[in-house]
Parts: structure tokens; sequence; C-alpha cells
């Protein structure tokens, strides 16, 4: 079969643990694929800049139109973040008739259903399971794991930077600012970390959940947010005697024709499974009136656990590819009639 070509809108923390996987699992990956999958050509913003992967020179570009109208590639993997510039990018890329799998839940949050509506119009996959909770392949178990059921709640820990500070705070006292520092040294950080630590990201993340989960279209504007800058580690000491942890918990929760989204720093009692979910994890319980209570634990940011997630799409793309069945089993919501939302 020929090579699938990938082209690759950033190189940054995801993009560059993409590579790794891309070029380190060569292998398995054409094992499973029945394909070798290339990275052709990679998009950055500064091409001096020095990376920690390999890429060769020749690949590099600051032209997104190299790889959204370049009729080699077959798939774009999009790693670069941002909304209207990408939203741009990836509308442009369909239209071309090339596959999609992102990263970015302020663009699936924000325009999930222009994006999944043109992508279906073209006969395209968009999958998107990185978006949410990093490594935890979450969405596809929503989506497929639980297509018998009906979901009620999905409650978790989906921000892998909050909670890193928050354990720190806890565990060690260390001062807030320090933590969000040493979070985004690691990567785990948004390029503005005010989305992390003002629970923004989560909520982008919980609207995503509850659109697959409740078969509902839910808009960010229908999440409560409150996030975790005016926690103090005298808070979080008081909840500790108390026998509590505190942990930026988002909770989606349906009853009849109703459905209410939140995400609020909350008093978690020790002995909760969630209480224990430390560092960069993540944890998402779901509600399931026939399966009952369940719950998905695993890195929610970083580098290899985010591009495991991405990886894994890719390889959904190319296998549908040798299949001839792109856009059948893509990761859209099944949506019923629309739910009314706390908001409305
Ligand atoms: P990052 O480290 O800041 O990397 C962004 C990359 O995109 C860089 O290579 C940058 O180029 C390039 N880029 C940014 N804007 C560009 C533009 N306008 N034109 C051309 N290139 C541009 O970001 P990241 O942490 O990898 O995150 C990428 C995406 O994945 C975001 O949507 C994020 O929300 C999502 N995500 C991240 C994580 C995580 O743990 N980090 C987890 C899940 C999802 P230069 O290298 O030249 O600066
Ligand atoms: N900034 C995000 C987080 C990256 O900390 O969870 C993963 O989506």
């Amino acid at each position: 079969k020929k090579p699938i070509k990938i082209g690759l809108l950033g190189l940054g923390t995801v993009g560059t643990g993409v590579v790794r996987i891309v070029e380190g699992h060569r292998e398995d990956l054409e094992k499973q694929t029945g394909s070798a999958i290339v990275v052709e050509k990679v998009l950055v913003q500064d091409l001096s800049k020095l990376r920690s992967v390999s890429v060769d020179r020749d690949k590099l570009t600051d032209q997104p139109w190299d790889i959204i109208r370049n009729p080699e590639i077959d798939v774009v993997v999009e790693v670069m973040g941002g909304v209207q510039e990408t939203k741009a990018y990836i509308l442009e890329a369909l239209e071309q008739g090339k596959h999609i799998v992102t990263a970015n839940k302020d663009l699936m949050a924000m325009h999930g259903p222009e994006i999944l509506a043109k992508a279906a119009e073209k006969g395209c996959d968009v999958f998107y399971e990185a978006s949410v909770a990093g490594g935890i392949p979450i969405i596809r178990t929503l989506v497929e794991g639980f297509s018998s059921d009906r979901i009620t709640k999905i409650m978790g820990i989906v921000n892998g930077t909050t909670n890193y500070i928050l354990t720190k705070m806890s565990q060690e006292g260390a001062a807030y600012a320090d933590v969000l520092k040493e979070a985004q040294m690691l990567g785990y950080a948004e390029a503005d970390p005010t989305s992390d630590v003002e629970g923004l990201d989560a909520a982008r993340k919980m609207t995503i959940l509850s659109t697959l989960g409740f078969h509902s279209e839910v808009a960010l504007a229908d999440v409560k947010v409150k996030g975790i800058s005016k926690v103090s580690k005298e808070d979080i000491q008081y909840g500790k005697k108390l026998g509590y942890e505190v942990k930026l918990l988002g909770i989606a929760e349906k009853h009849d024709e109703h459905i209410s989204v939140s995400v609020e720093p909350t008093m978690v009692k020790t002995s909760h499974p969630l209480a224990s979910v430390n560092g960069v994890f993540n944890a998402v319980y779901v509600y399931g009136e026939a399966v009952g209570e369940t719950m998905f634990y695993g890195p929610g940011a970083g580098e290899m656990p985010t591009a495991t997630s991405v990886v894994a799409d890719l390889v959904a793309v190319v296998r549908n590819l040798n299949l001839g069945v792109n856009g059948q089993h893509s990761t859209a919501p099944y949506l019923e009639k629309k739910l009314k939302t706390d908001e409305q």
C-alpha cells in the first residue's frame, strides 16, 4: 500500500511527542495499519528554533498552505493550538479532502459542530481524542464503549495543570505561582495558562464530554466556571484537617430533560477515589443507567501521553483510508433534541 503522508501543524510539546511515536513505533504502526506513515511537512512559527527531536530541515515550513493545499498530504495533524487561524486551516484542509486529527479542545468546544459538519459533507475523518484528558481514551470510550447505555453523569479531574498545582500545594505546601511555573516548564499548561487556572480549559473539555455523553449539544456558555486562582494554601490545609482534598472538578449531570455542567474547586472526601488522583493525572467518572459506576484514570497532559492519543487517532484514520470508509466511523456526536441547560 502507498505510504500515508501527514502534515503536522506545530512542533511544540505535543508535536514533538507525535514525531517521536511515529518514528519510534514505525514498524508497529505499519503492521497495525498496513501502511507506512510518513511525516511529510511540519509547520512551525520559528524556523531557527532548536528542536529536541530531529526533523529534516527541508520538511519544516512556516507557510501553512505548504501543508493545507499540498496534494501529497493525506492527513493534517493539528497540534499548534489557537482558534481563529486553526479553524481556517482545518476547514480549508477538509475542503481539500484531507482528514484531520486535532488535540485542540478550544477549537472543538467552540466550533466542533461546524467542523464536523464540513467533515461529513466532504466524507473526511475528524478525530480529537487528545483534546480531553491527554492519554486517557475517554472520547472513544463515551462514543463507542457506552453506545449501548444511557449516561446520566460525567464527573472528573480533566485539567492536569491545576491538579498538579493543587497536589503540590497540598502535599508540599508549595506556593501557587512557583508550581504554575513548573507546570509550564513541564509542558502541561496552555500557551496562556489563564485558561487552565481559571477553569476554562476544563470547561471546554466538559463541553465536549457532555455533548458526546448526553447526545445533546452543550455550549461553552452553558458551563458554570470557577478556577483555582483564589484557592489559598490555607484553604487547602483547612480542608485537609477536616478530611478533604481540594480538587478542580468538572461535573455534568442529566436529569430528564435538563443538563447542568459546572467546573469549580470542590472539597472531596479523602476516602473518595478522586481525592487520590494526584499530580498531572486526570480521572473521569462516568455513570450509566445500565453499567453503573465506572472510572478512567491516566496522565492528563504532557508530551508522550498526549501524543499517544494523537497517534491512536492517526492509526484510526489510516485504517479507514485503507478500508475506504473515512467519514463513516467518526467521533462526531450522535445528537438527539437539544435539552435545556442551566443558563437557558
Ligand atoms: P506548544 O508547545 O506551544 O506548541 C505549539 C507549536 O505550534 C509550536 O511548534 C509553534 O511553533 C507552533 N505554532 C503556534 N502557533 C503557530 C502559528 N500561528 N503558525 C505556525 N506555527 C505555530 O503547544 P502544545 O502544548 O504542544 O499544545 C498544542 C495543542 O495541543 C493545543 O491545542 C493544546 O491545547 C493541545 N494539548 C496540549 C496538551 C499538553 O499537554 N501540552 C495536552 C492536550 C492537548 P514554534 O515551535 O516555532 O514556536
Ligand atoms: N493544559 C492542559 C492541562 C493540557 O493541563 O490539562 C491537556 O489538555
